[in-house]
């Protein structure tokens, strides 16, 4: 399973360097085989020693150029960055992305052999509507989406259970897990305030391949404990 933490806005490379020296210590002396994908802010680059991995949260679509605030691929290869997180909603909502814009990440970065973790996810007036009305709002997310690329894992992360403790039912979740899957045949994650509490039941389900975690995640510890987790799921 794919066990990822988002860690937005949060944590200095200091903070960074000692979250990952503890996570890396447990799976060197853990038989974890599980994928841990740890994606952080840009201004929290660094090389990192065997064990998880770390990947950007965003990057402009260029080798480098003149893009004011922007990261681009040559800042992400001094680190040997090769892991996105591409279409996250507070990107799409909070800094107006549209979906050509991710659509042109996706591409440019999809060129560049990268593995993206790709996130769709409706927000709570498409969800009141019903599940067939968020699955076509969900398709709208995937226009554009080359899902003949292999080297992507879908996260669907409904944007009302980001942040908020709030979570579709389980029931629900899969169901969604389930049609994603078909559409795309991906491994798909699901997001949105997955916690230490919730996590086993979550990677129960069928057709769940993993998680993506935000403020849950930022204690090492309980990243930790989510990668123990999915060691006890047997699928
Ligand atoms: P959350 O965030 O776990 O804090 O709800 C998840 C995400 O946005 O990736």
């Amino acid at each position: 399973m794919i066990i990822a933490a988002n860690f937005k806005a949060c944590k200095t490379r200091v903070q960074t360097q000692a979250y990952f020296d503890q996570v890396n210590a447990y799976l060197r002396q853990s038989d974890n085989q599980h994928e841990s994908i740890v994606f952080v802010p840009a201004s929290t680059f660094m090389h990192t020693t065997i064990g998880a991995t770390l990947g950007a949260q965003n990057a402009y679509p260029v080798a480098n150029g003149a893009f004011t605030g922007e990261t681009a691929l040559d800042q992400l290869e001094e680190f040997g960055i090769k892991t996105i997180l591409i279409g996250h909603s507070e990107r799409r909502q909070l800094l107006g992305e549209s979906q050509e814009a991710v659509a042109a990440k996706f591409a440019f970065f999809k060129k560049q052999g990268f593995r993206i973790c790709y996130c769709i996810g409706e927000p709570i007036e498409v969800k009141e509507q019903g599940h067939d009305t968020v699955i076509k709002y969900l398709e709208k997310e995937l226009v554009g989406i080359d899902l003949a690329y292999e080297n992507m894992m879908v996260a669907y992360e409904p944007i009302w259970a980001i942040g908020t403790g709030l979570t579709p039912t389980n029931g629900e979740i899969d169901a969604i897990l389930g049609d994603v899957k078909s559409k795309t045949g991906k491994e798909i994650l699901y997001g949105g305030s997955v916690k230490t509490g919730n996590v086993k039941e979550i990677l129960s389900l069928k057709n769940c391949d993993g998680v993506l975690v935000g403020s849950a995640s930022l204690v090492a510890e309980d990243y930790i404990m989510m990668l123990e987790t999915a060691q006890q799921i047997q699928k």
